[in-house]
């Protein structure tokens, strides 16, 4: 029996209809749409669709074409395109974090793009040299601490968190995370790999318990007092800080007078299927729009990617910090490097 894929596939030989027609029907197997229109611009993306609606809408205000989200979890995402090889319908891919950047960019599943906006507007270590993809929110991953038992004077960056110092006093989420294998890959590109084992090494023996499953599990750990310090992603405090005002744990800078503060954050580029370059770059502009970056990240607790624009959520509060500059495309390479590295040192 024939799928509903084989199905399609025949009538756009028997009707000679673009087989983009197919693609723009089939969206991870299901009949999401019957329009076809080769304006149509498709978006895979693990970002919530409803955030991402008011913008599809502003581009179909703009260029009359229709936007398809296809929100899912990055490991289905990545699954799907495998599937869909060079007949996706993807034109733009937009996920969360710098690993899943590089590993699409190293599968070849980006094509690069031409924008000037994006060269200007975000800072050169957060954008593919070849802008197969660019940032689009960022955060830091950065030490946070409980304010009630220790003093910001205390604390220094990353690697002084390694220092017995702090030996039974550090909460770390779980070595799984895309987020740590980031941490670690950018420790790697920054100090080599024989330090970055070291600093690594050490934090697994300054544990207060068991890695955490979530960033702010670790959050609840500081504030109810099994560990006095954490290392978490920026969005994450603000949100807890915005549920609760008086929440103790605070966010410290790392490292802020030599290599600064761990970047992460959400990006996009026009997929290598892609047949409307054009209109999906512009797509991916329309995201660096100031309103847009300004929504987008305020919606997260996150950081405009856009150089000189200021979030408008409480995170402004802390201040502006200065982020590494190791470039994401070379930090998400060593992400299997980062992999290895932390079973090794036993970081569960
Ligand atoms: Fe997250």
């Amino acid at each position: 029996m024939k799928t509903l894929g084989q199905h399609l596939m025949t009538l756009c030989k028997a009707t000679k209809l673009p087989s983009a027609v197919l693609s723009v029907v089939l969206i991870g197997g299901s009949l999401m749409t019957a329009t076809p229109a080769s304006a149509d611009l498709t978006v895979y993306t693990d970002r919530p669709t409803a955030r991402l609606q008011p913008i599809a809408d502003e581009f179909t205000k703009a260029t009359g074409a229709k936007v398809v989200i296809v929100e899912q979890a990055y490991p289905k995402i990545l699954a799907q395109l495998k599937t869909e090889g060079a007949t996706s319908p993807a034109d733009v891919l937009f996920v969360k974090d710098l690993v899943y950047l590089a590993e699409l960019s190293n599968l070849g599943w980006f094509q690069p793009m031409v924008s000037t906006l994006a060269e200007q507007s975000v800072a050169s270590q957060m954008r593919d040299p070849k802008l197969l993809w660019t940032a689009i929110t960022i955060r830091g991953r950065t030490i946070v601490y409980d304010s009630t038992r220790v003093a910001a004077s205390e604390l220094k960056g990353y690697e002084d968190l390694a220092t017995a110092k702090w030996a039974g006093r550090l909460c770390l989420r779980t070595s799984q995370s895309a987020y740590n294998e980031a941490l670690v890959a950018g420790l790697i590109e920054t100090h080599g790999a024989v330090k970055a084992a070291a600093i690594v090494d050490g934090w697994v023996r300054n544990l207060a318990t068991d890695p955490i499953s979530g960033d702010t599990g670790v959050l609840e750990a500081i504030a109810s007092g099994v560990c006095d310090v954490g290392i978490v992603n920026t969005y994450y405090l603000g949100q807890m800080v915005a549920k609760q005002p008086a929440f103790p744990v605070k966010a410290f800078f790392a490292d802020a007078l030599s290599t600064g503060v761990f970047g992460n954050g959400t990006g996009a580029g026009v997929a290598a299927t892609s047949k409307q370059k054009e209109l999906a770059t512009r797509f991916i502009e329309l995201l660096l729009s100031d309103k847009n970056q300004l929504e987008m990240s305020a919606a997260n607790f996150d950081y405009p990617a856009k150089m000189g624009l200021l979030p408008t959520t409480l995170v402004k509060d802390w201040g502006v910090f200065k982020y590494n500059e190791s470039n994401w495309t070379v930090v998400g390479s060593r992400a299997g490097e980062a992999r290895d590295l932390m079973k090794a040192v036993q970081y569960k």
